[in-house]
């Protein structure tokens, strides 16, 4: 048994990207088809053995609170219906051995002040962390791909993926040693460099396992140009002191941070779902034959 059982959700950001949908609820509930992206996080969470989930809100979160609570009405309603399937489906929302706990981060002050108010209910504790943005379809799930390293190795894990010269500014990227074609010595991570500054096509995706030393570095890190406080810079500060590994994660990722990723995951999602998957599938053959008569032999 691995010794990793809290991870951290930071779900504090304001969303703005997907604004006007994002003003009165939180981007972490967008639905990818039938399910919040927030919900996928946790899954993933808690099928590589997470049992305390760790969610560092903000202003406009209380939906996500919600969604992980019981709900009364519904079940009771449910129940009265007889929808068994719908019942079971809302109470495993968030199964029985696992808990929930929330913190507040008070001022949008960054990644790294988010993982850093989940200190005290860390503690002395290797845990991972998982950015709901980054929805990724990896078998087994990518952060139980992770622990596995963890478990062999006992330091801090990145997740990373080769990324186009075009996305080194929004994402970290580390320079690094392989080991092997997936595991990376982790030499140096910049955060969103410009292409030529880049170190290396490794970007860094939302996933971390990370030893508790990354909290005195999370302390020592200075507030970025834009007031912000990195993970980015806290890990750089980290190697330091400890090995680093970066892990090229096996999976499909969707940046559901960005509009046109958060419609490919939905595309995806939709053709593997099995209430709607041949309905979606026929309705775009349709649409391919009607948008592309010329292709019809
Ligand atoms: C954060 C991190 C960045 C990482 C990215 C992955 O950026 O700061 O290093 O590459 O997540 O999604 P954000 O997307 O929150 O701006």
């Amino acid at each position: 048994m691995h010794n990793v059982h809290k991870a951290v959700f930071p779900v504090g950001g304001l969303g703005t990207r997907f604004l006007p949908a994002t003003k009165a609820s939180p981007k972490e509930m967008l639905p990818v088809v039938d399910k919040p992206l927030i919900q996928y996080a946790v899954e993933e969470a808690i099928a590589a053995g997470m049992t305390e989930l760790i969610f560092v809100t903000g202003r406009g979160k209380r939906a996500i609170e919600d969604h992980f609570d019981k709900s009364y009405e519904i079940e009771a309603e449910l129940l009265a219906r007889g929808k068994q399937d719908l019942l079971e489906l809302v109470r495993g929302i968030k199964p029985s051995h696992v808990d929930c706990f929330y913190v507040r981060q008070a001022e949008p002050r960054g990644l790294g002040h988010a993982v850093l108010c989940a200190q005290k209910l860390i503690a002395n504790e290797a845990f991972a962390v998982i950015l709901a943005d980054d929805l990724i379809d990896g078998r087994p799930p990518v952060l139980a791909q992770m622990i596995g390293v963890f478990d062999h190795y006992h330091c801090s894990v990145i997740g990373i993926d080769e990324i186009e010269a075009q996305d080194t500014r929004s994402h970290g990227v580390i320079e690094g040693k392989a080991w092997d074609e997936r595991i990376f010595r982790v030499s140096g991570v910049i955060e969103k460099p410009a292409p030529a500054q880049a170190p290396s096509n490794l970007g860094v995706v939302g996933r971390y396992v990370l030893t508790p030393g990354i909290f005195e570095h999370l302390r020592k890190t200075r507030p970025d140009a834009c007031g912000e406080i990195q993970l980015t810079d806290a890990i750089q500060s980290l190697l330091t002191d400890e090995q680093v590994l970066a892990y090229r994660y096996r999976g499909q990722r969707f940046d559901c941070g960005s509009k046109i990723g958060y419609l490919k995951a939905t595309v995806e999602f939709a053709l593997r779902h099995p209430e709607v998957k041949a309905g979606f599938a026929a309705y775009l053959d349709e649409k391919r034959a009607a948008d592309h008569p010329e292709m019809l032999v």
